[in-house]
């Protein structure tokens, strides 16, 4: 199957900036990935995230090389409404995205370029809500919710939109560990059912082990890609900003050899070293 998004050799400098914020960018992204963007900050990890649903070029001013094609088409020929609707992005920041008063609304809002009859429109809503397992949502305030509610908020009104990609800036940078790990499950769900996830990101300790693949950023270049297991056990990756999982220094220091991801998997493999 051809990639869903395909970046080819682009660069992007904003307006007014000496240098460029990407350089030289190759990347593919497949169904069914789970895409962890990693780098220090200011390295490019959202400039990145906005050229897979054509932020960049259409919002963000600036010169652009190379081209991105989402689903076999040239970003820079298609609006930003219809590359919506094959790739979501959801904000770092919820309150920068919801605008609507009310939950229902606020997913409504999204649809409303769809074109869809009052009755589609419906269905849609009521899919998200229970496919997120908000239903409880519906009729609240958008803004009586909680961070990690508003973040779920966001996601519902993305998904609704039935995209392949959902692309998700530090999508718990503003959440307690109990929303974070939910937000997190709920991703890898709508992953193992078919849709690409790009996460940018730089605590690992929550993603990593859900991620197909990472790539790390440094100064607007790829430098590192690969499967989370090889690349966060890298010796040289910290050279990069990239702060591998506790669970990966405590493997490393115990001098367990078989790459463990989470603690689940550290305990048995130190089980497996006592005996
Ligand atoms: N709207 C903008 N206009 C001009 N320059 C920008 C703009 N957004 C980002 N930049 C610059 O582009 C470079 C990459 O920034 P970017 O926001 O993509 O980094 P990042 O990896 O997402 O950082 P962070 O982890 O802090 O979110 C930086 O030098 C930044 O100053
Ligand atoms: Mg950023």
């Amino acid at each position: 199957m051809p990639p869903v998004i395909e970046i080819d050799n682009v660069s992007f400098k904003y307006e007014g900036s000496e240098r460029p914020a990407l350089l030289g960018i190759n990347l593919q992204i497949n169904r069914g990935d789970f895409l962890l963007i990693t780098g220090l900050s200011g390295s490019g990890k959202s400039t990145l995230l906005r050229l897979l649903n054509g932020l960049i070029p259409h919002f963000y001013r600036g010169e652009m090389k190379g081209r991105v094609l989402v689903d076999g088409i040239d970003t820079r020929e298609a609006s930003v409404a219809q590359l919506a609707r094959k790739v979501g992005l959801v904000f770092q920041n919820p309150d920068n995205q919801i605008v609507t008063l009310r939950v229902d609304r606020e997913i409504a809002f999204g649809l409303e370029n769809l074109e869809l009859s009052r009755e589609e429109m419906r269905e849609r809503i009521d899919w998200v809500l229970e496919k997120l397992g908000i239903e409880y949502l519906r009729k609240k305030s958008t803004y009586e919710l909680s961070g990690g509610e508003k973040q779920l908020v966001a996601i519902a009104s993305v998904l609704a939109m039935k995209p392949f990609v959902i692309v998700l800036d530090e999508p718990t940078s503003e959440l307690d560990p109990f929303s974070s790990a939910r937000i997190v499950k709920v991703l890898g769900n709508l992953n193992r059912e078919g849709i690409a996830i790009v996460v940018a990101e730089h605590r690992l300790d929550l993603f990593s082990h859900r991620a197909n693949r990472i790539i790390v950023i440094s100064n607007g270049q790829i430098v590192r890609e690969g499967n989370p297991r090889d690349l966060l056990y890298m010796k040289d990756i910290s050279v990069y900003g990239v702060r591998p999982p506790t669970v990966v220094k405590l493997a490393k220091s115990y001098g367990v050899d078989d790459k463990p991801l989470t603690v689940g998997e550290l305990l048995i493999s130190m089980r497996r070293n006592i005996r």
